[in-house]
């Protein structure tokens, strides 16, 4: 670390609501960041809040969110809220001054996130969204191991994320909300596929299967065709769990065991194999030292604000994303190939 970075004041954080992936990874996460400091918490319920500050060492709670927005030691607000609340409360944030870090996805569509970026266009604050995955370790990794030449040209991004949810009570089933496995966990593969391209798709075809009660997309599947390359993923709500991603080049692939939910407490692993030896055995394992993502993502947010360095995933990649995830759906309806549209 620089004598600059060490200099650097923490950053104050407050979180909307008390969702389980902000109770249960990021805020212990982010309060063992280097420049990152969780001063409030927020919960349409008061005593929800309180509980949950007791219980994470929070100095704050506010029986609602307005109350934390005015809070003035609050410089960045942390939004995990269902889907469809992220656009609403991210304008609202600005509008008080506040920095957004959003959860994936960002909104439920283009026409979201243009708004989001009108309010944003209207304030000098920072937007960016939750692809933790951007800044763990391993996929950086990856991004070397392809850079320098390793595996040949890369031709081929595939990827699979499934889980089983049948809670009817989970924003997850629940289209209005912006529930279904694309907006989900199918948004993963894309991103990761345009980041390792460093393209966007010039076209993309999609199948959905939605779940004959409560509508969702529980099936999908797409395939996105790169000027270097194709992506092709699948994702899934009422299936067993399990991810993984496979780099193919022209000379060897990479394969990521845990892609996206890599665990703090666990070594990430690459398998890198030339196909020299089809039981495997000349494969080349790397283990990448173990990191919490959330941390990270937190601290490199926080770094962004004191220093001016550019977001992981600003709004502008949120856009370009949320344009491949528009044009799945949209290829589904049409049967047909479809263009991305981000812009208006
Ligand atoms: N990056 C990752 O690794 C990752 C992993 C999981 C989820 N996520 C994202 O994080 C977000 C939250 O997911 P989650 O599973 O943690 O959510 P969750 O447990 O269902 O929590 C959502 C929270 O939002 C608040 N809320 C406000 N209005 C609500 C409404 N109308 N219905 C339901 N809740 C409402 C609730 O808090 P109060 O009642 O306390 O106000 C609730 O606890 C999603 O966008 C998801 O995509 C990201």
């Amino acid at each position: 670390m620089s004598n600059d970075e060490q200099a650097i004041e923490p950053v104050g954080w407050g979180v909307l609501g008390v969702a389980r992936i902000a109770m249960n990874k990021v805020i212990p996460a982010m309060q063992r960041g280097r420049w990152t400091r969780v001063v409030a918490i927020a919960s349409r319920s008061a005593d929800r809040a309180r509980e949950a500050a007791d219980r994470m060492g929070v100095p704050r709670s506010y029986g609602s969110y307005e109350e934390l927005l005015e809070d003035p030691e609050v410089e960045v607000v942390y939004n995990p809220l269902p889907n469809h609340l992220h656009v609403p409360w991210s304008i609202k944030a600005l509008e008080a001054g506040k920095h957004v870090l959003c959860e994936k996805p960002i909104a439920r569509n283009v026409v979201e996130v243009r708004e989001l970026q009108r309010a944003r266009d209207r304030s000098s604050l920072l937007v960016g969204e939750a692809f933790m995955v951007r800044t763990h370790p391993q996929w950086l990794e990856v991004q070397r191991i392809i850079a320098s030449g390793r595996i040949g040209d890369l031709r081929l991004v595939n990827g699979h994320f499934s889980y089983f949810l049948d809670d009817p009570a989970d924003y997850r089933s629940r289209p209005e909300q912006g529930g279904g496995a694309l907006l989900d966990i199918g948004c993963y593969p894309i991103h990761l596929s345009r980041f390792l391209f460093g393209q966007e798709p010039t076209r993309v075809l999609g199948m959905v299967e939605r779940d004959p009660e409560n509508r969702t997309d529980s099936l999908t599947a797409a395939m996105l065709e790169f000027p270097g390359g194709h992506c092709a993923f699948t994702s899934g709500t009422r299936m067993a769990r399990y991810q993984r991603m496979e780099i193919i080049g022209t000379r060897a692939r990479i394969v990521l065991e845990i892609p996206f939910s890599a665990p703090p407490d666990w070594p990430a692993r690459l398998v890198i194999d030339d196909g020299s030896d089809l039981t495997g055995r000349g494969a080349e394992v790397i283990e990448i030292p173990t990191v919490d993502q959330y941390t990270v993502q937190g601290d490199r947010f926080s770094r962004s604000v004191r220093t001016g360095a550019p977001l992981p995933v600003p709004l502008e990649d949120a856009l370009l994303n949320m344009a491949v995830i528009d044009a799945v759906f949209r290829s589904a309806e049409t049967g047909r190939w479809e263009p991305p549209r981000a812009a208006d």
